[in-house]
């Protein structure tokens, strides 16, 4: 099976790490190379690249260009410690550096940069497998609401967990890409998720791959669906603690809520890379807190606009945890399951 996009959030090309620049979109379509380490980190900062397994994967070239140029053990930590310090929620940034760091620690310096390209494919790949095979566990739950239904079955998303937050498919909506792929007509709602609107990436995507869908205000969520319109709710995550509990962006638990008083299944979709069997619940995630300006102004394609003064203080919690019990399941590439068998998943993680 193909890609269902057209378009690659990062790629490799004669030798150049390139990524689409999130900043730009949906309004222009503009590549961009990453020429070094800390054009890499700057990439992720500043959500150029963004999404839990992108990042991860972004991370993973930062770390292969940085050895390119320093593959010195002092090369390699100072590497680390910038990309690590990058954002602070999403756990396939500290999975993917731990990895390679595994990988290029025993090496000499001389075999480093060529080591750090090769497993940097390595996550690249290994996350696209994953995400389609997110696809097909998830695909499951949208063809039994199909056959019971007439018409296409209606998706809520929140953010963006689409092809543009990995390397390709996407988390919540691989099985939403499954589906159409399938022939089951699938419809999404796609929540705008303020402050930075990562839900304007998600109109675009299904805009080029040509799914339904409608664009609507986060507020609107509760109404949609305690009103029936809503078959299912799928999002991503940042992270999952071992738990079940998991962080994703803020206003997913205002959507779980929702489904819980009006018995909406709220799935999670995320590949092994954003399980944190460190962090035993969500207590133990740390939330990034981004510059108030994301929510004073706010951004379309002639420029950014002021919506409330300088000087009114703001709070910009960027992610919030979803208690496990409000999860009807997690979709990983293993398998869907309830929260608190997640473990049953990863028998390798059992004591
Ligand atoms: O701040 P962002 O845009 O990086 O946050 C992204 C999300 O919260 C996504 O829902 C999550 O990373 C899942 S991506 C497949």
């Amino acid at each position: 099976m193909t890609q269902p996009h057209s378009f690659f959030p990062i790629r490799e090309e004669g030798g150049a790490v390139l990524i689409l620049d999130q900043t730009e979109l949906p309004h222009r379509r503009v590549e961009r190379e990453l020429a070094d380490l800390e054009a890499a980190a700057h990439a992720i900062r500043s959500m150029q690249v963004r999404g839990a397994p992108l990042i991860g994967a972004t991370a993973a070239w930062g770390l292969a260009l940085a050895m390119a140029r320093d593959p010195s053990d002092s090369g390699l930590n100072s590497a680390l410690a910038l990309l690590g310090g990058t954002r602070p929620t999403a756990v396939n940034l500290r999975w993917a550096l731990e990895r390679l760091k595994a990988v290029l620690l025993p090496l000499s310096p001389s075999s480093r940069a060529e080591a750090a390209r090769s497993e940097a494919r390595k996550v690249c790949l290994e996350d696209e497998a994953a995400n389609r095979a997110i696809g097909q566990h998830g695909l499951k739950f949208i063809t039994d609401i199909a056959g019971g239904k007439a018409g296409a079955v209606r998706v809520m998303t929140h953010c963006n967990a689409g092809a543009l937050a990995t390397v390709a498919w996407g988390t919540a909506l691989a099985p939403v890409y499954a589906a159409k792929q399938a022939g089951v007509p699938v419809h999404v709602w796609v929540s705008e998720t303020r402050p930075r609107n990562q839900g304007l990436l998600t109109a675009w995507e299904m805009r080029e791959a040509g799914i339904p869908h409608t664009y609507m205000a986060d507020n609107a969520a509760a109404h949609l669906i305690g009103h029936g319109q809503v078959d299912l709710v799928i999002v991503g995550a940042d992270r999952i603690a071992a738990n079940g509990d998991v962080a994703n962006k803020v206003g997913t638990c205002l959507k779980a809520l929702a489904c819980r008083e009006w018995g909406v299944p709220f799935h999670v979709a995320a590949p092994s890379s954003t399980l944190d069997w460190h962090c035993p619940n969500g207590a133990g995630i740390p939330i990034e807190e981004r510059s108030g300006d994301e929510v004073r102004r706010v951004a379309g394609a002639e420029g950014a606009v002021t919506i409330i003064p300088e000087d009114s203080p703001v709070a910009n919690p960027a992610f919030d945890v979803t208690p496990a019990r409000m999860v009807t399941a997690i979709i990983t590439e293993r398998g869907a399951v309830a929260p608190d068998r997640l473990s049953d998943l990863y028998p390798e993680r059992k004591p």
